[in-house]
């Protein structure tokens, strides 16, 4: 599997989406990726935890493509981030046994690197772009003729002289992954013959993972262990995962190496992951519209800036989970505290803010 490096070990990834926004890495510098995210990716539908409705509905492609022998139809992933967009993209490549090229749209800024790597698949692989909102006109319109007709149209020569090129590409699958569908212009999103949005994971549903990630990284872990640090990780497995790393530390250094409930939830709370699964900055965000806004509603521009975060990073990673959580609200007026984010804070409701509620 050819995957950009990824290699962010923090643990709620908000940093290492910040760092995928602006990828240093071009497609032609694709290369095999052995980090922690990649060795524990599962490589099965039985090992994948979870999104059971999307797993059936691949089983089923996946069946049909193959007594067919056609390619994949082109398939479109969305939702939150760390929710396994790039997994079951990965899982779906090796139940197919092609292989996948992994890469993301802020990395194709120039035509060339779009040719590029069109130039460069075999029949049957599979692209995958991350972030593919973000895909500018020209990559795009370059994208249309090949996802439809498996063709490049290339122009050579200036004005008067310029004549259209029609270069065959192979067969492809394209899989396109978002956290903002929205933003996909419609003739991009009409090209897909599959759109799936992705779901937020139960605490069963991470405990599993947590388990799963534990034995192959022999960790031992207990069941209320496993999911103690479910219940933490905001829906995502992608943060459990690291939570279970950052665990699996206190237990060796500070306990005798055994994560149980009492290791997990006194190692968490050190890290400062609430039983919400709320870090810092989540914190500061509620205590910041609580204290200066009177519970909002206030803007994101307003709220980013107070935070020193940029917007992108606080409405992709840190509101969907607050907002699935029903801690914040999104009105057309800016973001306001629910009753529930006051009572997760321990704060009360101010006069002016019950009348509201
Ligand atoms: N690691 C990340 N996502 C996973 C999933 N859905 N199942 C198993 N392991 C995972």
């Amino acid at each position: 599997m050819a995957i950009i490096s990824d290699n962010s070990d923090l643990l709620t990834g908000k940093s290492n989406e910040n760092r995928k926004k602006n990828p240093i890495i071009k497609p032609e510098t694709i290369e095999y990726d052995n980090t922690f995210e990649n060795n524990i990716r599962p490589k099965d539908f039985d090992s994948y935890i979870g999104q059971s409705a999307l797993k059936e509905t691949l089983k089923v492609i996946l069946e049909s493509a193959k007594k067919r022998g056609k390619p994949l139809d082109h398939m479109l992933f969305y939702g939150p981030p760390g929710l396994g967009k790039t997994t079951i993209a990965g899982v779906i490549a090796s139940q197919m046994g092609v292989d996948i090229k992994i890469t993301s749209a802020p990395a194709l800024e120039r035509p060339r690197d779009i040719i590029g790597i069109l130039m460069s698949l075999k029949g049957g692989e599979i692209l995958f772009i991350d972030e593919i909102h973000r895909l500018n006109k020209v990559a795009e319109e370059i994208l249309y003729p090949a996802m439809e007709d498996f063709t490049l149209d290339m122009t050579t020569g200036k004005s008067q002289t310029a004549k259209t090129l029609r270069v065959p590409l192979p067969k492809f699958t394209l899989i396109g992954a978002t956290t903002k569908a929205g933003e996909l212009s419609s003739p991009l999103r009409d090209r897909f013959g599959m759109i799936h949005r992705l779901e937020f994971y139960s605490v069963e549903e991470l405990a599993k993972v947590v388990q799963r990630t534990a034995k192959i990284l022999d960790i031992n872990v207990t069941e209320e262990g496993a999911v103690a640090i479910g219940k933490r990780s905001r829906g995502t497995p992608r943060i459990a995962n690291r939570l279970v790393k950052r665990v699996a530390d206190f237990a060796i250094v500070k306990y005798d190496g055994l994560i149980d409930e009492k290791v997990a939830n006194e190692s968490l709370d050190i890290l400062k992951i609430d039983e919400f699964g709320l870090d810092n900055t989540d914190r500061a965000l509620l205590n910041l519209i609580i204290d200066k806004y009177d519970g909002g509603p206030v803007g994101i521009e307003t709220i980013a800036a107070a935070l020193s975060e940029d917007v992108r990073t606080i409405e992709d990673v840190c509101e969907p989970y607050l907002l699935q959580a029903g801690l914040i609200q999104r009105t057309p007026r800016g973001r306001k505290v629910s009753p529930e984010g006051y009572r997760h804070l321990g704060k009360s409701i101010g006069s002016e803010q019950t009348k509201l509620f």
